[in-house]
């Protein structure tokens, strides 16, 4: 299951991402916002993020204007590492190599295309694990408020 969440400046381009997930037979759960009226980023970050932390959701794919503010919000959640990301390269790797829960676009950014494109990689490559799982373990440490250097 794919958590989904946007801001109103988001809105039309996760609905594009809806349509794509259903013609892949990809299930998803919409965390809003529902309707184009202005709705503010970091509430739909917080309930989509709270669907991955739970267990319900995989992974969630969220929109707001520039991707920026709503990756801002979902990197507060406790255990979400969320990427804004523009091209393949980044939205490939940072499931690669950073292991990312939670990818963010912006809507004023992309075009649907290339939008649909970066969820395709993203949900499609594999995290590589090894030396990159060391780095991501730090990452939780500075969550956690634990030491992990010297
Ligand atoms: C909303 O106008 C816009 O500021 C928001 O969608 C986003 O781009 C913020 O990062």
């Amino acid at each position: 299951m794919i958590a989904l969440g946007s801001d109103h400046a988001g809105f039309p381009l996760k609905e594009e991402i809806k349509k794509y997930l259903e013609e892949k037979g990809i299930a998803y759960k919409d965390y809003g916002c529902y309707t184009p009226e202005r709705f503010d980023y970091a509430i739909a970050a917080k309930k989509a993020c709270d669907g991955v932390m739970s267990g319900e959701c995989e992974k969630a794919i969220l929109c707001c204007g520039t991707g920026i503010g709503i990756s801002m919000a979902a990197n507060k959640v406790k255990g979400i590492r969320a990427a804004a990301c523009s091209d393949y390269f980044s939205a490939k790797y940072t499931r690669a190599h950073n292991d990312a829960n939670c990818l963010c676009l912006g809507d004023r950014v992309l075009g649907v295309g290339l939008a649909l494109e970066l969820v395709e990689v993203f949900l499609n490559t594999e995290f590589e694990g090894g030396r990159h799982q060391t780095r991501i373990d730090q990452i939780m440490a500075i969550e956690k408020g634990e030491k992990f250097f010297d």
